[in-house]
């Protein structure tokens, strides 16, 4: 898993499409949340990627420490560089509690993670590491794309060619492992089992195009968004890559889906 983190560490572009637009609007909900608190704050960012997020934040925030998480080594050294004093932790979020000081941060930041980490378990590790009455800036996908992928997959399933087979394969290891919930009261509900209360939401849609294969590598394999699909152990990067490459060479173009993201802040009852 680590590995392919790593390899889409050179092709994430936070400065473009569903995430920069996700950390204009992520920005701006926050700041305004974070009137409530006193600076100096301590803010940490479980999946902290290129750092993007956390570096625009700094130009509108005060006095701040910043603390960054990630899984790839390779991620947290773009973060470090695009964070000033930055103090990265490279971990998975499932374990963040083992590195970290209990209560330690007035805010955690989860954006994009639930491919990877069960939603329990996230916000169990938010929980952990703020204070009392600390804030928790989360933001995912929800499952609206992925009916469409499931109708390609049933094609796919349906047509007897072995290669569509393992390109169907695939395709629902992908949706397996994806654990992004249905909307925003599947959300609410997990957070509000923990001890969070919604202090704000928002939600928007994006179409996405992809008009053929090389569009959908760039979108599913370069950018990242599809990678879980084939983070299969042992195998080496390459071939994981040859893997996905031949998977979405054997799908129907054009591929449109509506891709929502909710973004909500909790409060962690004090
Ligand atoms: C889609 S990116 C989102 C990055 C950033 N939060 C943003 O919104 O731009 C997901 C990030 O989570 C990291 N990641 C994936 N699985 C992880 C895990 N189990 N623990 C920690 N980080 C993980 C990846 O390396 C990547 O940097």
């Amino acid at each position: 898993m680590k590995r392919i983190h790593d390899f889409v560490s050179h092709g994430y572009d936070s400065d473009a499409g569903i995430i920069r637009n996700k950390n204009d609007r992520a920005i701006e909900q926050l700041v305004q949340a974070l009137t409530t608190l006193t600076p100096p704050l301590r803010l940490i960012d479980l999946g902290v990627g290129d750092g993007a997020f956390l570096s625009r934040l700094a130009e509108h925030i005060g006095e701040a420490r910043f603390t960054g998480v990630d899984l790839s080594s390779k991620m947290v050294e773009k973060a470090a560089g695009a964070v000033p004093g930055l103090e990265g932790i490279v971990s998975d979020i499932r374990h963040v509690a083992e590195h970290t000081k209990e209560g330690g941060w007035d805010v955690a930041i989860a954006h994009f993670v639930l491919a990877y980490v069960d939603i329990e378990t996230l916000i169990a590790q938010a929980k952990h590491v703020l204070r009392p009455g600390g804030l928790f800036s989360f933001v995912t996908s929800t499952n609206s794309a992925a009916n469409v992928c499931r109708r390609e997959i049933a094609r796919l399933r349906g047509t007897g060619n072995p290669l569509d087979r393992l390109a169907a394969w695939v395709g629902e290891r992908g949706i397996e492992r994806t654990q992004t919930p249905d909307d925003f009261e599947e959300m609410a509900a997990a957070l509000a089992a923990q001890g969070f209360s919604v202090a704000s939401r928002e939600s928007h849609s994006t179409r996405v195009v992809l008009n053929d294969s090389a569009e959908a590598y760039e979108f599913g394999i370069t950018k990242g968004w599809g990678v879980n699909a084939i983070s299969i152990p042992l195998l080496p990067t390459g071939l994981l890559l040859k893997i996905a490459e031949m998977a979405l060479d054997r799908c129907e173009y054009p591929y449109v889906a509506e891709h929502t993201v909710e973004m909500v802040v909790a409060r962690k009852d004090g």
